[in-house]
């Protein structure tokens, strides 16, 4: 296996340690740009949501989200209320978590920020089900099985990296908080791939709108949550066991992906979050 990846890029253009340093770079890149674009969406939601509650019209919700507030269905709205709330905190949380900095000059913060991250994305996933399955959403069956997977696999990944953490065995812990901030990430990824799609064709495409229907948003609510997983693997795999060749294709894979969602998050905020301030 090495000595096809040496073959295949030779030593003297990109040696072991370049390749690491640009799959480092690429990872942080793209960390960087996720976090900018998920700070966005937790302004936009505080903006829009939690301003409707402070002006006392929590009407207002119904401007987006179809179903947010009904008249006299206190525990739905209840739901509702809290899914925004926690949204806002663990989209910041998520963010302050996985820093290295944070990480290493206030362990503390990183074990109390982090018990509390899981236990709210928890919550934040179990208000989304009860929203799908006993409130009524937008989208068909298929939309909700796999947003529904989506929010089954966030309360998997927060008890696997609650449980890796308490028997101290960091590098599981690191794999599966990972998996943890990646899946919570999983309704923003949809909001990100969705506006990129309708950039990039000029419109909607595959889907209809009106319905919000059709094969591509079926597709998407699977892939929100499974290409990230697949991509971080990837990146694992690279990282760890992969030799120059494997690093820097990841490298330049993670970069292209990067470019994807800046456009995503540039086309969320212009269509999207901003104008519905
Ligand atoms: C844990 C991370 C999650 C975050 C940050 C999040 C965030 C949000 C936000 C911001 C909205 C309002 C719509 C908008 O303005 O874009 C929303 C609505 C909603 N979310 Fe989530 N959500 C999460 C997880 C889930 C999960 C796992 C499910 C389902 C299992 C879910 C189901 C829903 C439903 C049903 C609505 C109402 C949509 C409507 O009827 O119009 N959410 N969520």
């Amino acid at each position: 296996m090495s000595t096809i990846q040496t073959q295949a890029v030779p030593q003297y253009l990109v040696g072991p340690q370049a390749a690491s340093t640009a799959l480092k770079a690429s990872a942080t890149l793209w960390f960087a740009v996720a976090v900018a674009g998920q700070l966005l969406f937790a302004w936009y939601v505080a903006a829009l949501y939690g301003g409707a509650v402070v002006r006392g019209d929590p009407a207002r919700w119904n401007s987006v989200a179809p179903h947010a507030h009904v008249p006299g269905d206190t525990a739905g709205n209840a739901a509702f209320g809290l899914h925004m709330l926690l949204a806002v905190i663990i989209t910041v949380g998520g963010a302050l978590q996985l820093i290295p900095q944070v990480r290493r000059r206030a362990p503390r913060f990183h074990r109390w920020n982090g018990r509390i991250y899981v236990l709210l994305a928890a919550v934040a996933s179990v208000t989304g089900l009860y929203m799908v399955w006993a409130r009524g959403t937008v989208g068909d069956l298929s939309q909700h099985i796999g947003v529904s997977a989506n929010g089954v696999l966030i309360l998997l990944c927060g008890a696997m990296a609650v449980h890796h953490a308490r028997a101290r065995d960091v590098a599981r812990h690191r794999r599966w908080a990972l998996r943890l901030f990646l899946v919570v990430s999983g309704v923003w990824f949809f909001r990100v791939g969705l506006m990129f799609w309708i950039f990039v064709n000029q419109g909607p495409a595959g889907f209809d709108p009106r319905a919000f229907t059709g094969p591509f948003l079926t597709f998407l609510s699977f892939a929100q949550f499974l290409l990230p997983l697949a991509v971080l693997q990837l990146y694992l795999r690279a990282r760890d066991g992969g030799g120059a060749a494997a690093r820097i294709a990841m490298a330049a894979g993670l970069t292209m992906l990067t470019a994807a969602m800046g456009l995503g998050i540039f086309a969320a905020s212009a269509i999207m979050w901003l104008p519905r301030l």
